[in-house]
C-alpha cells in the first residue's frame, strides 16, 4: 500500500495547490466576488473563519486608526534614522517596528489578559490598580505620553463608539473605563489608551460573536494575536515615513550635542 511520508511543515491557513489560492478555504475568486476587505483576510487568515460585518469593520477601523500618529513616536522616529542612514525599504520598516513593545503599541495583548482576569475575577478597580501596583506593574492599556483626562485619545472614542453602537456587549471596554476613571483620579496622565481600547473591545468582540470557545479566546490573547493589529497598522505608517524621508532626500541623522546631557 501506499506510505505517508512525514511531513516537516504543518499547515492550516492556505493553500496554493489547486487552480487558485484559497484562504482558510474561500477561493480567490470568492473573496473578490463578495467584495470581502482586509478585514475578512484577516479573519480568514488569523482566526481561520468568517466573521460578521461588524466584526471585520471593527478590524478594519483598528487598522485605519493605528497606520500612524506622527513623526515623533518611537516607531516612526527609528524608521526616519534608519531611512536617513540610506537604508532599505525593509530596513526602515523593521526598525520602526522593533520598538513595539510593552511601552508602545504592543500592549495590546497584555491589555487584554489583565482587564480579563480582573472583570472575571469581580476585582473592583480599586482591587485591580491598587494590585498591580504592590506587584510593580503598570496597568497594560493606560497611559499616554500626550494624552490627557482633559485632551482624550481621539481614537479611543471613535472605537468605543463603534463598539457601542455595533457590540453585543461592550462589558471588558466598559470595566477598563471604570478603571481609567479609578486611575485618573491619581494622575491625568493615566487615560485609557488605544492598545487599552483595542485589547478589551477585542475581547468582546471575540465573547459576543459566539463563535470562538473559551480556551480559543485564551489561545488568541495567549499566543499573542492582538499586537499583530497593531503591527500590522503601523507598517502602513511606517513604509509611509520611510518613503517620505527619501523623497526629500534627507541626510544621516546625527542627534544634536545640545539635547544631551553629557555627565559623569
Ligand atoms: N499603570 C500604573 N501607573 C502608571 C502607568 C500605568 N499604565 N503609567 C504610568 N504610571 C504612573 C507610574 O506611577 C509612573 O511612575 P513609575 O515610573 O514609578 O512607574 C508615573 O505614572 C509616571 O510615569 P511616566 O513613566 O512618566 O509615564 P510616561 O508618560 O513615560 O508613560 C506609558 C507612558 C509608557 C504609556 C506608560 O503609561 C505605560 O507604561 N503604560 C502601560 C503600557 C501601555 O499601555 N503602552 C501603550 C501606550 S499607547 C501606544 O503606544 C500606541
Ligand atoms: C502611537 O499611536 O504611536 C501613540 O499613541 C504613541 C505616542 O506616543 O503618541
Amino acid at each position: 500500500g501506499k506510505v505517508r511520508a512525514p511531513t516537516h511543515i504543518i499547515s492550516t491557513i492556505s493553500d496554493d495547490r489547486g487552480e487558485e489560492p484559497c484562504y482558510a478555504g474561500v477561493p480567490m475568486s470568492s473573496i473578490v466576488e463578495q467584495g470581502y476587505g482586509v478585514g475578512d483576510v484577516i479573519s480568514l487568515l488569523w482566526f481561520k473563519r468568517s466573521l460578521p460585518r461588524y466584526c471585520t469593520q471593527f478590524i478594519e477601523i483598528c487598522i485605519m486608526l493605528c497606520a500612524d500618529h506622527g513623526p515623533c513616536v518611537s516607531g516612526a522616529h527609528n524608521t526616519i534614522v534608519t531611512a536617513r542612514a540610506g537604508k532599505d525599504l525593509v530596513s526602515s520598516l523593521v526598525s520602526g517596528l522593533l520598538t513595539i513593545g510593552p511601552r508602545f503599541g504592543g500592549a495590546v495583548d497584555d491589555a487584554a489578559r489583565y482587564f480579563k482576569d480582573a472583570y472575571d475575577r469581580n476585582l473592583t478597580p480599586y482591587e485591580f490598580v491598587e494590585g498591580m501596583k504592590k506587584k510593580g506593574i503598570r496597568v497594560p492599556g493606560i497611559g499616554h505620553r500626550i494624552k490627557r483626562g482633559d485632551n482624550r485619545d481621539k481614537r479611543v472614542e471613535l472605537l468605543q463608539k463603534f463598539a457601542r453602537t455595533h457590540f453585543p456587549s461592550t462589558k471588558y471596554m466598559e470595566y477598563a473605563v471604570e478603571v481609567e476613571t479609578y486611575t485618573l483620579s491619581k494622575a491625568n496622565n493615566l487615560v485609557m489608551n488605544v492598545d487599552g481600547a483595542i485589547g478589551t473591545l477585542f475581547l468582546d468582540l471575540l465573547a459576543g460573536t459566539g463563535l470562538f470557545t473559551k480556551p480559543e479566546i485564551d489561545e488568541i490573547v495567549e499566543i499573542g494575536y492582538l499586537n499583530g493589529l497593531f503591527v500590522l497598522a503601523r507598517s502602513i505608517g511606517l513604509i509611509g515615513h520611510t518613503f517620505d524621508q527619501k523623497r526629500l532626500k534627507q541626510p544621516l541623522y546625527r542627534h544634536p550635542w545640545e539635547d544631551v546631557l553629557y555627565t559623569k
